[in-house]
């Protein structure tokens, strides 16, 4: 079933758009589906205008969906919300990576078993990097996973002349931002007691690596 035909009233156009969100929730959803079997409270890092979390929350029904952002953004990811709201998707917690601790959720006051995060490692600093891999090997439970989408360079190398362009794009705006390099990540993530164990080619020359903490 798809969210967005429960209410076929709501003016979509009037909600904040991503087009590169249009493209890639399902295949991302399916890859949920997936490696989120058996886990039941996720928290979303960066959930940006929202629009992922009501295409995940109501195709994932036994996770609690919790998004997250710096608070610029909460206004809005509670419209996409307040257009298709579920009943295991929550409000944005405040969370910005360079101050704050893992925010927990008052109303359901669980320990969360998996976090996701889409888009945010190229565009955060590397010290931010660091400290979200830092908080989800604290918070997570043994075999947590930590599950993360978008842009990646593999053995030192673009994997597209896009990336390499959209490379150059994040830099020219921010030279703490650009794209991350598998090994690193996955080097950094070890320190933290989370290890790579499946890595999905996703569609825009994506990819999705889904970490899990040690038992
Ligand atoms: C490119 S957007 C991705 C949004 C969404 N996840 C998506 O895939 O469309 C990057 C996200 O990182 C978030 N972000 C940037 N700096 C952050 C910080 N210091 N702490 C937490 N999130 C941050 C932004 O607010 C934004 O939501």
């Amino acid at each position: 079933m798809h969210n967005d035909d429960l209410n076929n009233k709501v003016d979509v156009s009037a909600l904040p758009f991503s087009q590169a969100c249009e493209n890639n929730k399902q295949p991302i959803l399916e890859v949920l589906q997936t490696e989120l079997q058996g886990f039941t409270h996720v928290l979303e890092i960066g959930s940006g205008t929202g629009r992922h979390s009501v295409h995940f929350a109501p195709n994932l029904p036994d996770v609690q969906w919790q998004t997250s952002d710096v608070t610029s953004n909460h206004r809005h990811i509670i419209a996409w919300h307040d257009a298709y709201p579920a009943p295991n998707l929550y409000a944005p917690l405040a969370f910005d990576l360079s101050t704050d601790s893992v925010p927990v959720d008052s109303q359901l006051n669980l320990p969360y078993d998996a976090m996701f995060t889409a888009n945010t490692l190229h565009i955060i600093s590397w010290a931010l990097v660091e400290r979200l891999f830092v908080l989800a090997g604290d918070a997570l439970p043994a075999n947590g996973k930590l599950i993360v989408y978008g842009p990646f360079n593999e053995h030192g190398d673009y994997t597209s002349e896009g990336n390499q362009r959209f490379d150059a794009m994040l830099r020219a705006g921010n030279s703490d931002s650009g794209i991350r390099h598998t090994e690193e990540v996955v080097s950094l993530a070890s320190e933290h007691h989370l290890k790579l164990v499946t890595t999905y080619a996703m569609p825009a020359n994506n990819q999705l690596l889904v970490f899990q903490k040690a038992k």
